[in-house]
């Protein structure tokens, strides 16, 4: 079940992020997002545990893919396929999307590229330790 997250969630939330991520996000900035008007906090539950989050921002009409997530234990399983879709699907048609994401992460690339998501440029070192980035573009069709 996918639903709209709340501060009770920050925890698991966090705990996914650590698990997930080399140099995962500090807690408080993901709670910072929660004050955000233009961002979006997403769970999926299994059971009534959230397995998984989505965090996307939307401005006018451009959104992008902050950070997705899905517990270790629960991926391929189409969990951040569907959790993206219903995000995607919430901020409708006209929406051009942009991400970015390791050159290295395989998993996600291939996610995105599924989705119709291709790699516009390369951003050398930007994690700031040495690895670098592609930035992804979905254009509205
Ligand atoms: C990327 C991530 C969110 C995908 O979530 P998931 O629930 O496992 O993905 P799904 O089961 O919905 O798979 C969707 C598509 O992603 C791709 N994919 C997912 N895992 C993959 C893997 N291990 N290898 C290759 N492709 C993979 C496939 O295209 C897959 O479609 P398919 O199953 O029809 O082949 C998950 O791997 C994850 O949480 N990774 C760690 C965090 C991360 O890197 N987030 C992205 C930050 S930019």
């Amino acid at each position: 079940m996918i639903r709209k997250a709340s501060l009770e969630d920050l925890n698991d939330i966090y705990n996914i992020e650590v698990s997930s991520f080399d140099t995962p996000w500090e807690k408080v900035s993901i709670e910072v997002e929660f004050y955000k008007d233009y961002a979006s906090i997403y769970v999926y539950e299994v059971d009534k545990k959230v397995v998984a989050y989505i965090i996307t921002w939307l401005i006018g009409l451009e959104a992008e893919l902050i950070t997705i997530a899905v517990d270790e234990g629960f991926r391929r399983q189409g969990i951040g396929r569907v959790l993206f879709a219903y995000i995607k699907e919430l901020y409708g048609k006209n929406i051009l999307w942009h991400l970015e994401v390791a050159c290295k992460n395989n998993s996600a690339i291939q996610m995105y590229k599924s989705f119709g998501f291709e790699i516009t440029s390369t951003i050398t070192n930007y994690y700031g330790d040495g690895k670098n980035a592609f930035r992804m573009i979905l254009s509205p069709k």
